[in-house]
């Protein structure tokens, strides 16, 4: 794998410039980062920032009721299956970068789905061999073992301050006692009704009366409440075993899926090392495998490092930016899976002498076409998945990016449980080179495989310089790791919290070919330089909800912004 990456690099730059893949240069210089991270100061108060309001405020209480980031991260998690259904839930997983002020320790939570031990690839064919979308994105087929509510125990009780039961707390209430739910959930199950319909449990659910809820009506969940309040009592056990094991396994098999007991009984969350990069100073803490999102925004910002994008007009800035972004998709597409399955290239891939053999190949003021596979254009996606970012008095920090993948993840709630199951199963390659509903293509890497965790874009991170620091992650399936590292760069542009939420983004994914571009992120001259340069920009409406966190640390000001994309999204600092 090493050999043949090696040699494709080397061979791209020989063709494009003619000269050594490897820099006369060397390795990019990155400023060092300032040692010390000032564990001792505090910021004093927290801020909080999420996509729904009632997810911060929930955040907020466990908070102020003496909980820290990590009990309010749980929290917001929690409230949000409850109010942002379609994004994420108990039914889904999620990825979290978390840094511990005490001793400065950065931690990875991976709560990814797995696949079932029965996981067939056939099931996501149709007879003819083509892929089967249906299988992939709804019904149970579609759905790995959730590892929200693991994840959410191991925060509790590994960081936690209080009692797991305390941080469940706000979100049961809000199953219990009803909301008004937001536009986007409206909209959310209107256009996922007809699937909703196939299963009754999942009609029942959302479709009351057989419509989607009406503007201004409040909503319960107390099936949903019922399972997390045998979380909070039981903690995993709760989830993974007993009741609602019991359930979801009859629920899932009844209607055609695989899981068994054991699958569920099995399931562990995982703590593993975060990938860290440095680039102008600030130390990016961010997610590794099964993320392909922190070698990417990694791989992107070595190849960057050796540029100076401040001294840039727009085109050229762009330019480099998406080059990068091509050929760190690329890697994505051939190398990356779970890392208890497969082995990856990690130190190649992170390596700015391999980053620097990349940059030879970019030539300044031409767009490289992509190797051409053959493959269907990407659709669009809806923005289904959800970020938040949370700063506690102390300085613990905690980036949570959380799904059920696609809009209203598998449409398939399992009786009696109130979990709506993830359709994260379309994140494997369920067919070599043939791309999945957010275009990314995938390799034997990314293959499904019993008990294999199929590969995320998520990436949550957290940027440490001397004076500044941010919490940041966006939703957006593959456009997430070009939206965070546009976010990342803007952070340490100097943008605050707000600038960043709204600054306009643009993605380059490697295949399809095309720069997705939303209005108004370039000026007419700096859309034609680029499209002379050879790129085909493309627009975009479908962004993100980025939620961000920032402390400067020399003002002491914590600052915290929800996407304007996202009307009932709340930023707060308490
Ligand atoms: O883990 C992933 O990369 C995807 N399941 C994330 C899905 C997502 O962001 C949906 N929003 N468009």
């Amino acid at each position: 794998m090493t050999f043949s990456l090696n040699w494709r690099v080397l061979s791209l730059s020989l063709l494009l410039v003619g000269g050594s893949a490897f820099a006369a240069d060397g390795a990019p210089k990155t400023a060092p980062v300032a040692a010390a991270h000032a564990a001792s100061l505090r910021p004093g108060h927290a801020a909080v920032a999420s996509a729904n309001f009632h997810a911060t405020e929930a955040g907020l209480e466990v908070l102020a009721k003496g909980g820290n980031a990590f009990d309010a991260a749980v929290a917001v998690a929690a409230t949000l299956s409850i109010v942002e259904p379609e994004s994420s839930g108990t039914g889904g997983g999620f990825m979290a970068v978390l840094h511990r002020a005490k001793d400065g320790r950065n931690i990875f939570i991976d709560a990814r789905e797995t696949a079932p031990a029965a996981v067939n690839p056939k099931d996501y064919l149709n007879p003819d061999g083509s892929p089967n979308r249906d299988t992939a994105l709804r019904g149970p087929l579609s759905s790995g073992i959730p590892g929200q509510p693991a994840g959410l125990v191991l925060l509790s009780s590994r960081y936690g301050r209080l009692p797991l039961a305390q941080s469940l707390a706000p979100a049961i209430r809000i199953a219990r006692d009803g909301f008004q739910p937001d536009e986007r959930l409206r909209g959310a199950i209107a256009g996922t009704q007809k699937d909703l319909e196939r299963w009754p449990a999942s009609a029942a659910k959302y479709l009351p009366g057989g419509k989607p809820p009406a503007e201004g009506a409040v909503w319960r969940d107390p099936d949903q409440a019922r399972t997390l309040e045998l979380l909070a009592a039981h903690g995993h056990d709760g989830f993974y075993r007993g009741e609602v094991a019991q359930k979801l396994v009859k629920a899932v098999r009844a209607a055609g899926g695989n899981w068994t007991l054991a699958d569920l009984a099995g399931y562990q969350a995982k703590e593993r090392t975060p990938i860290s990069v440095d680039y102008r100073g600030y130390k990016i803490v961010t997610a590794p495998p099964p993320s392909s999102g922190g070698v990417a925004i990694a791989e992107i910002l070595n190849i960057l490092s050796g540029y100076d994008l401040t001294k840039m007009d727009a085109a050229t800035r762009a330019h480099y930016i998406i080059e990068a972004m091509r050929r760190a998709f690329r890697d994505h597409n051939d190398y990356l899976g779970d890392p208890d399955f497969v082995q990856m290239p990690l130190d190649m891939l992170l390596s700015p002498y391999y980053a620097a053999g990349l940059r030879q190949g970019i030539l300044p003021d031409k767009a490289t076409p992509s190797s051409m596979l053959p493959r269907a254009e990407a659709p669009e996606p809806g923005m289904h998945t959800t970020h938040f970012s949370i700063i506690d008095a102390d300085g613990n920090m905690a980036a949570v990016t959380s799904t059920v993948n696609y809009t209203m993840g598998s449409a398939f709630v399992a009786a009696g449980t109130g979990v709506l199951l993830n359709d994260e199963m379309d994140d494997f390659a369920l067919v070599p080179n043939k791309p999945n509903v957010y275009g990314l293509l995938g390799s034997a890497a990314n293959a499904p495989a019993p008990g294999k965790r199929m590969l995320s874009s998520m990436s949550p991170s957290i940027v440490i310089g001397a004076d500044r620091t941010a919490v940041i992650g966006s939703p957006g399936g593959s456009t997430i790791i070009t939206q965070v590292l546009e976010g990342i760069l803007h952070f340490i542009d100097g943008e605050s919290a707000q600038q960043i939420a709204a600054h306009k983004r643009f993605h380059h994914q490697y295949l399809p070919d095309v720069v997705n571009v939303e209005e108004g992120t370039f000026d007419a001259a700096t859309g034609d330089a680029l499209t002379k340069m050879g790129y085909t920009l493309k627009p975009r409406e479908s962004w993100g909800f980025m939620n961000v966190v920032t402390w400067d640390r020399k003002a002491n000001q914590l600052d915290a912004a929800s996407d304007p994309r996202r009307p009932s999204g709340l930023g707060k600092v308490q």
